[in-house]
């Protein structure tokens, strides 16, 4: 049986319950599918895709087509986990109604539930707009990888009580907005634990801590599939890129040897029939 669908409400609840909310991203049906099936909380489709789905160095050329494109691959996967659609850089930032415009991509075209923005007081006016027209948003404070130039790469943020009060005051600002969550990315673990006491809605962490109402992985790094670099915070649960590795090369050497395919792969022809010789073979006048 299918179980229910989880919703922003449920997630709210979760929170005021004290109940963990699992989050993975995805970026295509057949993770979606498998991620539905471990029964995950909320599936992300990140614009973590413009590294590990695309080879990019970071998450600045994403777009938003390609964001709905790989929304509309999950979503059609009609998941019971909910959904949450990136919003790429400079698709959000340049006024409240852009904004909104491009949140409703995300949703009408993608078939994202809610979508994600990074910054906090900053986007604060964009995601009340955002909020107000009925679409559910989820901040993302601390390390904002569309920052990573501004930050000078992707550090740790609020290592000083100074940037940490700076944090505080942005996720207060993001509640204040109506985010029904927030993604907290790559602070201590003291800061991470400081911001969920500082609101109610729930925060989702990655690099924060475990005092958060939640847990984020890239699939790729929980699965041990992206070898580019594995960050500290990451906790491997399989090592599936070996496993991969190792799945093809016995593919490639049973190609070789001519142990795949074996008849048990192959197909027959309906009983009776057989292919007749057919003498001289294919010449020039064949083709009428
Ligand atoms: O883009 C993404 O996948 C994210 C999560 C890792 C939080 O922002």
């Amino acid at each position: 049986m299918k179980r229910a669908k989880v919703t922003v409400p449920t997630l709210m609840a979760a929170r005021a319950k004290g109940q963990p909310i699992s989050v993975v991203t995805a970026y295509d049906a057949t993770m979606a599918s498998l991620l539905d099936e471990a029964e995950v909380d909320i599936i992300m489709v990140g614009d973590s895709l413009g590294m590990v789905v695309q080879g990019r160095k970071n998450t600045l050329a994403v777009t938003l087509d390609e964001m709905v494109y790989h929304l509309a691959a999950v979503s059609r996967t009609e998941p019971s986990a909910h959904i949450v659609g990136d919003l790429p850089f400079l698709s959000y930032q340049i006024s409240p109604e852009q904004a909104l415009e491009s949140a409703g991509r995300l949703v009408r075209e993608g078939g994202a539930e809610s979508v994600k923005l990074e910054g906090g007081r900053v986007v604060a006016e964009a995601v009340s707009r955002i909020v107000r027209a009925g679409i559910p948003v989820m901040g993302h404070i601390g390390l904002t990888p569309q920052s990573v130039h501004a930050l000078g790469g992707f550090r740790v943020q609020g290592r000083t009580a100074d940037a940490a009060r700076e944090l505080i005051l942005d996720a207060q600002a993001l509640e204040a907005a109506g985010a029904f969550s927030i993604v907290v990315e790559g602070v201590p673990s003291e800061v991470g634990q400081r911001i969920t006491e500082a609101v109610q809605i729930p925060t989702i962490g990655i690099g924060a801590g475990p005092h958060m109402s939640g847990q984020v992985l890239v699939c790729y790094d929980l699965l041990g599939m992206y070898r580019a670099h594995r960050p500290k915070f990451v906790k491997a649960y399989a090592e599936l890129g070996d496993a991969i590795v190792g799945s093809v090369r016995n593919y490639i050497a049973e190609v070789r040897s001519g142990d795949f395919p074996g008849s048990e792969h192959g197909f027959s022809m309906l009983a009776g029939e057989r292919v007749e010789a057919t003498g001289g073979g294919y010449g020039p006048g064949d083709e009428s």
